[in-house]
């Protein structure tokens, strides 16, 4: 605290990011990020760019990105709004779309930069309980608010929601922005895009890091009614007018067009999470059903803290959240097979203890 500190500064809860340490050998995943690298066209094309023109500014309006985005989802380049990383989507999204005089709804474990951007822009926000089984109950939210933001799938559950649930949540409330957050959609989720063309109200918001593999690159975007992206372009351009630099601009666009990589990327991951799945319940964990990259997983009788700890010692890094309801819970990003098998040699080291 500083008497130099505007007032603001002293009340923020700023979002603790999972740690990237650099012990050499360590299987990390702690912070799902993808473990098979980003599309080799999108590395070409950051070379193919990294010349002389990078004195001058880029594209304030990325719009060949946002054309090869359009074209990948089906939709017009006026509903395309990108960022750097979906993160500060989210925060344009809160500031420009989600304060409103009624209050804000997300659940109460969802993630958790949801809490800090309401702090940070004051907006009123009211935590909706998941049910016992970690689900989001949409009936919940038949509730009057300003504006709703849901993950879909929910993060850190995993958990996802079928489309026709969040049609009829758009359905109910035609007066508020609902707001997907996509960043786990690719992983088995039912994406909402093809409902932008029938609901004004519904802003889609996905993300290069996790599919496209792209986390160091920072490129998020959004998909919504045109209305919805000129109030994000408004209060991206009273912020910063040029969010994506040269490189994420042609590396990104080189991706979302590479259909053949990301294919491949995801259909390993999904299916090394299906098989550590079943590892884990084979090891007495309860694992919740997930559809992204990412699974949660308590055991029946350790201590979450206690076997991130365990893992700690034996090189391997994963996520826990000491928050009520969860602390029980790990974390655990997918990892290559290799990676995933030696998380669970060392539990089962752990658990033999
Ligand atoms: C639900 C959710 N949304 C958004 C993000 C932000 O991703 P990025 O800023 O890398 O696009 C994350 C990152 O972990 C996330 O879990």
């Amino acid at each position: 605290m500083s008497r130099y500190w505007s007032d603001i500064v002293s009340k923020l809860r700023p979002y603790v990011a999972g740690e990237q340490p650099r012990i050499p050998g360590l299987v990390k995943l702690n912070t799902n990020e993808n473990p098979y690298g980003p599309s080799p066209k999108a590395i070409e094309a950051i070379r193919q760019t990294a010349d002389d023109r990078l004195r001058l500014y880029p594209d304030p309006a990325a719009i060949e990105l946002r054309e090869a985005i359009a074209a990948r989802f089906d939709v017009t380049v006026e509903e395309v709004f990108v960022g750097n990383g979906s993160d500060e989507l989210l925060a344009h999204t809160f500031q420009a779309l989600l304060k409103h005089d009624r209050p804000l709804l997300y659940p109460d474990v969802t993630y958790s930069f949801y809490p800090t951007y309401s702090l940070l822009y004051d907006v009123e926000a009211i935590e909706v309980p998941l049910d016992d089984q970690f689900r989001i109950r949409l009936s919940d939210y038949d509730r009057p608010c300003g504006a709703i933001i849901i993950p879909n799938p929910n993060a850190p559950t995993g958990i996802g929601l079928p489309l026709s649930g969040i049609e009829a949540l758009l359905a109910a409330h035609p007066d508020a922005v609902v707001v997907i957050d996509e960043a786990y959609v690719d992983f088995g989720g039912e994406s909402a895009v093809p409902l932008i063309s029938r609901y004004p109200n519904l802003l889609v918001i996905q993300t290069f890091s996790k599919s496209r593999s792209f986390a160091g690159l920072r490129v998020g975007f959004a998909l919504g009614h045109r209305d919805l992206i000129e109030a994000l372009v408004r209060v991206k351009d009273s912020f910063n007018s040029y969010p994506l630099d040269r490189l994420a601009q042609v590396a990104a666009t080189a991706a979302i067009k590479d259909e053949a990589w990301f294919e491949t990327s995801r259909r390993k991951i999904i299916a090394t999470r299906e098989n550590l799945i079943r590892e884990l319940e084979a090891l007495d964990f309860e694992v919740l059903p997930s559809l992204a990259n990412f699974i949660f997983a308590r055991h029946e009788s350790r201590p979450g803290a206690a076997l991130l700890a365990g893992l700690r010692e034996r090189g391997v890094l994963v996520r826990h959240f000491a928050k009520p309801r969860i602390s029980e819970f790990l974390r655990i990003s997918i990892g290559t097979d290799e990676e995933c098998a030696r998380l669970v040699a060392a539990l089962k080291e752990i658990l033999a203890a």
